[in-house]
């Protein structure tokens, strides 16, 4: 049997990658993985349980002794807690002061890899985070790194509503000392300041179909 598929999407905060990654997803029939709600799940599992998420020996205890599930549901993996999917729980600004502080653990991002290469059991995937093509599936052909100017992923994020100090956070997640942000080699790197989701989307796709055809043509002449 043919393995399946993964397309990896990385970038900055705000760049558009869960719009994209579902557009793409949506367009090819594969299964969505938001990794950032993995991340921010454990966030707020240790917010709810008084889990010091400074403490970085607390926080991998928790994270060996939680009892969750993979499950996917409409073509998107969810990650159940004890039976239960926070969805909107994860959003608050709360988890998301956290969830920085969780994601720079070490045990933590060994547990999300492998959890996030199980994934690969729901099928051909579309995978958006910031270390999948770099740490997660370093293996696929297809990666993308998306970004757009400090002022412009503001302005998004003020129009969701949400005040963040990007910048800070992109820091953050560039300096930490395990699988940090940065372009996954091979990567095609789409700055979309100057565009809407769907010509970022048609982008990507244009890009996979091509690669799709080199390999089918490479495989036929062999
Ligand atoms: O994409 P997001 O804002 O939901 O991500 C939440 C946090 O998790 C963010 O601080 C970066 C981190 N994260 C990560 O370190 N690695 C991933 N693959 C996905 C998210």
């Amino acid at each position: 049997m043919e393995e399946p598929i993964v397309i990896a999407i990385d970038g900055t905060s705000a760049s558009g990658k869960s719009t994209n990654a579902r557009l793409v997803a949506r367009a090819l029939g594969f299964v969505y993985v938001d990794t950032g709600a993995m991340y921010r799940t454990l966030a707020w599992y240790c917010l709810k349980n008084g889990v010091d998420v400074h403490d970085p020996r607390a926080v991998a205890r928790a994270c060996r002794r939680w009892k969750t599930e993979l499950r996917c549901v409409d073509g998107q993996v969810r990650l159940l807690v004890d039976g239960y999917y926070p969805e909107k729980e994860i959003r608050t600004a709360e988890v998301s002061a956290a969830v920085p502080h969780v994601a720079a653990v070490p045990a933590v991002r060994q547990w999300m890899k492998r959890k996030q290469r199980e994934c690969i059991r729901f099928g051909n995937l579309v995978m958006e985070g910031r270390d999948i093509g770099t740490n997660v599936f370093p293996e696929t052909e297809f990666k993308y790194f998306l970004d757009a100017s400090l002022e412009e992923r503001s302005r998004r994020r003020a129009a969701e509503g949400i005040q963040e100090n990007l910048a800070a956070r992109d820091q953050r997640d560039s300096q930490r000392a395990v699988a940090p942000l940065m372009v996954p080699l091979g990567a095609r790197v789409i700055n979309n300041s100057q565009m809407t989701p769907e010509q970022t989307s048609a982008l990507i796709l244009e890009d996979i179909r091509q690669r799709l055809a080199a390999r089918q043509k490479a495989r036929s002449a062999s």
